[in-house]
């Protein structure tokens, strides 16, 4: 068993039960913290855009050139911004600590 613990768009502080193998952002639109997850995975809507904790960030597999370019069409992202789509849930990641970003 591992925990995502999500800040959400209101600043407050949620731990969810998370499932190892599903995509992150499979499990946050399942616990509808507001993660739509639009496209279903495909790194192509950027809806499922989180900002992770930097101490997080540089423990995940490193973003591919088109998760990149996707984020690189938002208004606004942080250097940590993903698209939680691409990340597959291990219990490693217990702990792993993300924002929602503010919606445009
Ligand atoms: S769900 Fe569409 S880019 Fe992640």
């Amino acid at each position: 068993m591992s925990f995502i613990n999500v800040i959400d768009r209101r600043g407050e502080h949620r731990a969810l039960e998370a499932v190892e193998g599903w995509r992150l952002m499979e499990i946050l639109r399942d616990y509808r913290v507001g993660i739509e997850g639009v496209c279903g995975g495909a790194c192509d809507c950027a809806t499922c855009h989180v900002v992770i904790d930097e101490a997080w960030a540089g423990k995940l597999v490193p973003p591919r050139d088109d998760e990149l370019d996707k984020l690189d069409e938002l208004p606004l992202i942080e250097k940590t911004s993903r698209l939680s789509c691409q990340i597959i849930w291990s219990d490693e990641l217990d702990g792993l600590t993300l924002t929602l970003p503010q919606e445009f």
